[in-house]
C-alpha cells in the first residue's frame, strides 16, 4: 500500500507572476507594547514576501490581522489574490517570533512548509516563497523546507472502498522559490531532501499498513523488494535458517504466530571500500505486539501495528543511503517476529539461548523487543560492525520520561552524543540517558544470564532496563546507541506540521544523518 508521491523542484522567477494554485509566504509575530494578538503591528512579513505584499500595495499585514492572523507556528491563512497576483491564492505560514537578525531555525521552516502544503491538499501545484537566509545556512535551511513540504504532503492511500469527495488530493507538485535554481548546492539539497523524505514516506507507509497486511513473511518481502530495486544487497533469513543460526531470542517471540519470523539484511557497499568503516543499522520489526501470554490490555492494543517502525526506519534509512552512495559500509539489520498468544507461544520462566550463547530467563512475554533485537544486534557485532546503531518502539516508560517526541538514547557515551546532535540537526529531537549499575543488579536471573526484565518486575527505570539488557549483546569494541522511538515513531493525535496521523518516519532522517556523518569524520 504506497502513498502518492509529491514531485519537488527549484524556481527563481518572481512569486508574484508564478503560475501555481496557491504561493505561500511566512509572516512572523512580534511582541508589540500592546502585547501580542491580531494587530497589523504584532505582524511581519517574512522575507521571500516583498514582492506579494508589494502587489498588495503594502495592504498586507493590515489584512492579514483582520483576518485573525497571529504569525503563531503552525498557523495557515489563506487569502484570495482577486487579480493582484498571478496565482489565485496567497497562503500565509506562521513562522513565530523572528529570531533576533537571525533566519527562522530550520525547524522552524519545516514545520512551516509541512502545515502549508498539509493545508493546500487540493490545490496541484503550489510555490514555496519562505524566507531562506543567503550565507552558509543557506543549504541546511532549503533542506528543511523542502523536507517539510514533501512530508506535509504525505497521506496515507488508506482502505476505503468508496471514493472521498470530501478529502482533496494532496498537492501534486511543489515548487520552491530559491534566489538561484541553478545553483548546484541547492540543487543537491534539492535531490537529497527528495531521497530521505522518500524514504521517510516509505517507512510511514509500512507502519500504517494494516497489521493483518504486513506479518513477517510479507513485510520481509516488501523491504527485500524496494532493497533490490534500490540496489542494496539483500540476504532474507527464514525460520529454518534462523534456527540453523542460533537465533533463539528472534525464533522465541515468533513461536507464537502462524507466521513465521524473518531477518533481513540489507547491505551498501561505497566505491573503492569508502573510508573503511562499517555502520551497522538495527530497528525492531515487531509486526503486531498483543503482548503474548502477558498479554495487553484492548484499549489501544491497535497502535501495536506500529511496533515495526524501528524495522521500517532502518529499511527506509537504507533505501535512502543506497541513494545518497556516502563513503562507509552500512548494513540494516531487520528482527521481524509477530508477538501472539497460543498454545506455540514463549511463556513466562522459559529460558532462551540467544545468538550469542547468552542465557535469557523470560520473565514477560511482552518484553519481547530486547529478545529480537539482542540477538541481531549480536549478529551485527559477529559481522564485525564499527558502530551500531539501534532502534526501537522499545519501551512505555520512554513515553513516561520523554514524552511523544523526544527520543531516549542509551549506549556508549560519544555515540549517544552523536545521535543527540543528529537529532538536533535533523529536527529529531533524542535526549542520552544513562545506564546504571543498579538497574543491572536488578536483572540479576536465578537461573540463567540475565532475566528479561527486573527480577521482581519492578518498573523502576523502565526505558533504562532496555537498554541495560540489549548492552549485553554488544561486544565491547563496538560504539552503540540503543534509540527508543516508542513515543516519537507514531502520532495518534491530529497533523501537525509535517507530521501525519500514524507513522512519523522517525528516526530515518537521524539515521541517514549519522551515516552521512561516520562517512565524512569517521
Ligand atoms: N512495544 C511495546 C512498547 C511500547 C509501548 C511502544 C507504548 C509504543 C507505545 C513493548 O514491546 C512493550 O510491551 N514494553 C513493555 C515492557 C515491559 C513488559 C517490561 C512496556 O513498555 O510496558
Ligand atoms: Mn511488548
Ligand atoms: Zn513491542
Amino acid at each position: 500500500m504506497t502513498s502518492p508521491r509529491t514531485t519537488l523542484s527549484l524556481v527563481d522567477t518572481d512569486p508574484a507572476e508564478l503560475a501555481v494554485d496557491a504561493i505561500v509566504i511566512g509572516v512572523h509575530s512580534q511582541t508589540t507594547e500592546a502585547g501580542t494578538g491580531a494587530s497589523a503591528d504584532a505582524l511581519l512579513l517574512a522575507s521571500g514576501a516583498e514582492s506579494i505584499a508589494a502587489a498588495f500595495d503594502g495592504k498586507l499585514t493590515e489584512t492579514l490581522a483582520l483576518l485573525g492572523a497571529t504569525g503563531g507556528p503552525g498557523e495557515v491563512i489563506k487569502l484570495a489574490t482577486l487579480g493582484t497576483v498571478t496565482a489565485p491564492l496567497v497562503t500565509v505560514v506562521g513562522l513565530g517570533p523572528e529570531p533576533s537578525g537571525a533566519a527562522p531555525a530550520p525547524e522552524a521552516l519545516r514545520r512551516a512548509a509541512g502545515a502549508a502544503v498539509r493545508a493546500l491538499a487540493g490545490a496541484p501545484r503550489v510555490a514555496l516563497a519562505l524566507p531562506l537566509p543567503d550565507d552558509a545556512d543557506a543549504p541546511a535551511a532549503l533542506r528543511a523546507v523542502a523536507e517539510g513540504a514533501l512530508l506535509g504532503g504525505y497521506r496515507f492511500a488508506g482502505y476505503k472502498t468508496k471514493p472521498q469527495p470530501a478529502r482533496r488530493e494532496p498537492v501534486a507538485e511543489v515548487l520552491v522559490a530559491v534566489p538561484d535554481a541553478a545553483d548546484a548546492t541547492a540543487q543537491a539539497e534539492i535531490a537529497r531532501a527528495q531521497a530521505v523524505a522518500g524514504a521517510v514516506r516509505t517507512s510511514r507507509d509500512w507502519v500504517n499498513t494494516a497489521p493483518n497486511e504486513l506479518r513477517p513473511p510479507v513485510f520481509a518481502d516488501a523491504v527485500a523488494t524496494a532493497a533490490r530495486e534500490a540496489g542494496l544487497e539483500v540476504e532474507v533469513l527464514d525460520e529454518a535458517a534462523l534456527a540453523a543460526g542460533g537465533y533463539g531470542g528472534i525464533l522465541a517471540v515468533g513461536q507464537g504466530s502462524e507466521a513465521p519470523p524473518r531477518l533481513v539484511k540489507l547491505t551498501y557497499t561505497p566505491a573503492g571500500g569508502g573510508n573503511g568503516k562499517r555502520v551497522a543499522l538495527v530497528g525492531k520489526g515487531i509486526t503486531f505486539d498483543t503482548g503474548g501470554i502477558s498479554i495487553k490490555p484492548a484499549q489501544g492494543m491497535w497502535e501495536m501495528k506500529s511496533d515495526m517502525a524501528g524495522a521500517a526506519a532502518v529499511g527506509a534509512a537504507m533505501l535512502a543511503v543506497a541513494a545518497l552512495k556516502p563513503a562507509v559500509t552500512v548494513t540494516g539489520y531487520l528482527p521481524m517476529a509477530e508477538n501472539m498468544p497460543s498454545g506455540t507461544s514463549y511463556r513466562p520462566g522459559d529460558v532462551i539461548s540467544m545468538f550469542n550463547g547468552k542465557k535469557v530467563e523470560v520473565l514477560n512475554t511482552d518484553a519481547e523487543g530486547r529478545m529480537i533485537l539482542a540477538d541481531a544486534m549480536a549478529r551485527a557485532c559477529a559481522d564485525g560492525a564499527d558502530y551500531l546503531f539501534e532502534t526501537s518502539t522499545l519501551t512505555g516508560g520512554q513515553v513516561i520520561a520523554l514524552g511523544k517526541r523526544i527520543a531516549g538514547v542509551m549506549g556508549t557515551e560519544e555515540l549517544c552524543e552523536r545521535v543527540r546532535v543528529a537529532g538536533d540537526a535533523t529536527g529529531e529531537p533524542a535526549w542520552p540517558m544513562p545506564l546504571p549499575d543498579d538497574v543491572r543488579k536488578g536483572m540479576e536471573s536465578d537461573v540463567a544470564d540475565i532475566s528479561q526484565v527486573n527480577a521482581g518486575m519492578d518498573r523502576a527505570g523502565h526505558m533504562l532496563q532496555g537498554g541495560v539488557f540489549l548492552r549485553e549483546f554488544v561486544t565491547d569494541d563496538v560504539a552503540w546507541a540503543h534509540i527508543d522511538i516508542a513515543g516519537p515513531g507514531y502520532h495518534s493525535g491530529e497533523a501537525t506540521g509535517y507530521w501525519t496521523k500514524g507513522g512519523t518516519g522517525v528516526p530515518v532522517r537521524t539515521l541517514v544523518h549519522l551515516v552521512e556523518d561516520v562517512a565524512t569524520n569517521g
